[in-house]
């Protein structure tokens, strides 16, 4: 990641078609243009990469989460468990709907630990929503027992792990949902977009007219169509649509050469003292955009991180100081602090977390370096920062 390092004529020439017909909206203006509905082929397209009967694409991977709770229906007061390790739009999406976010650890696999979420389960509980950090999977067939055992739903916020695989299926296909980004660092991108998949014909319905204010979505005259309940815009246009197609059917390319990068990178570090990897669950397979493994402890991880970016070596992540992917820096969520006034209830479960111990996450998190892989270097610049980067690692060791 990031697919924007690899722009090219096939991008260029999917922008140009469109601008051709002048028509930027994915519905309507059929007399304009020419046969051309990017956004419908990209989700034809994503749906048949990734074994599903049907992908919706939105305007962002939090519009995504957003739409794909709506369309199953979340609402006021449910309950979602998600992890302490995501990035902020995972509980944003949740409490966009009025429901309520609950926080539960994570273990080695730097995701949902799936007996933490045991412990968090209310008679409120609607959905297990698990977050594939860098680029690899949480242990999904557990989570799915627990799900199976309670009448819940499994929503994947895969949006950082395009391409992953788990139990012979692609990531964001094994829940009811599954939940994409293709903002602009993502492993394929289109600037700004988003897309849910499910092989779920209601959700699926739902999800197309929510996304658009409610349209039905039937007939030719959008003025005349039916709205069967209140929807919202979370439209992508035909321009972002027409890069993310471009890039999609590039997807196992660029796979292709994270893993190549990451492999060279894993290798120079595999058997250095007190180095240990995340561990991928059972049947999962990475999309290879990070490289993420412990040091024996937080002194020595925050040590690494600093030499590690002394060196040059940039992209190497210490999310436990981050602002923006770790619970400790979210003071904002448990403050409750909202532009308005928030539901008593949602209110109060945010205030209760300042209360809860994720020490168990915090062990992982606190000796966690994630190293971003390009897909722009070459063998030699790979080769030349894998050994840099054992360097640096064994002096700080
Ligand atoms: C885990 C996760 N979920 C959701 C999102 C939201 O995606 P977007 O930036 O497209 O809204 C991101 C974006 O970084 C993410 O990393």
């Amino acid at each position: 990641m990031p697919g924007f390092e690899l722009f090219g004529e096939a991008e260029r020439e999917q922008v140009q078609q469109v601008m051709d017909t002048g028509v930027l909206m994915r519905y309507g203006f059929e007399g304009m243009r020419q046969g051309r509905w990017k956004a419908a082929e990209f989700e034809k397209a994503l749906a048949s990469r990734m074994q599903v009967r049907h992908a919706q694409l939105v305007s962002s991977g939090t519009a995504a989460l957003t739409v794909a709770l709506a369309s199953a229906g979340v609402g006021a007061g449910d309950e979602v468990i998600l992890p302490v390790f995501t990035f902020v739009a995972s509980f944003e999406a949740v409490l966009a709907l009025g429901a309520i976010p609950v926080l539960a650890d994570i273990d080695d696999t730097l995701t949902l630990d799936p007996k933490a979420v045991e412990k968090q389960l209310t008679p409120r509980t609607k959905v297990i929503m698990p977050v594939h950090m860098c680029g690899s999977v949480a242990d999904l067939r557990a989570l799915k027992t627990t799900c199976t055992a309670h009448g819940l739903l499994l929503i994947e916020d895969a949006c950082q792990a395009i391409g992953a695989i788990y139990a012979g299926k692609p990531a964001g296909s094994y829940g009811d949902l599954g939940c994409f980004s293709f903002d602009y660092v993502k492993t394929i991108t289109c600037g700004e977009g988003g897309a849910l998949i499910t092989d779920n014909g209601l959700f699926y319905r739902n999800a197309d007219q929510y996304s658009d204010h409610g349209h039905d979505h039937t007939g030719k005259d959008r003025g005349a169509e039916g709205h069967p309940f209140m929807g919202y815009n979370y439209r992508i246009s035909e321009l972002n649509a027409a890069i993310g197609l471009a890039q999609l059917l590039r997807l196992d390319e660029f796979l292709g050469i994270q893993e190549r990068n990451y492999s060279i990178l894993k290798e120079k570090l595999v058997g250095l003292p007190g180095i240990s990897f995340r561990r991928v669950p059972e049947t999962g397979v990475e999309n290879y955009s990070f490289l993420s493994f412990f040091l024996p402890e937080e002194g020595v991880a925050r040590r690494a991180h600093k030499a590690l970016a002394e060196a040059g070596l940039d992209g190497c992540f210490y999310w436990y100081d981050n602002n923006w992917h770790y619970h400790r820096k979210w003071e904002h969520l448990k403050k409750a602090a909202g532009m308005g006034p928030l539901s008593t209830a949602v209110r109060a479960s945010l205030l209760s977390m300042q209360n809860r111990d994720f020490s168990r996450s915090d062990y992982w998190m606190g000796r966690t370096i994630s190293c971003l892989v390009k897909l722009g270097w070459t063998s030699d610049e790979v080769s030349a920062r894998a050994a840099s980067m054992a360097s640096v690692l064994r002096k700080v060791l």
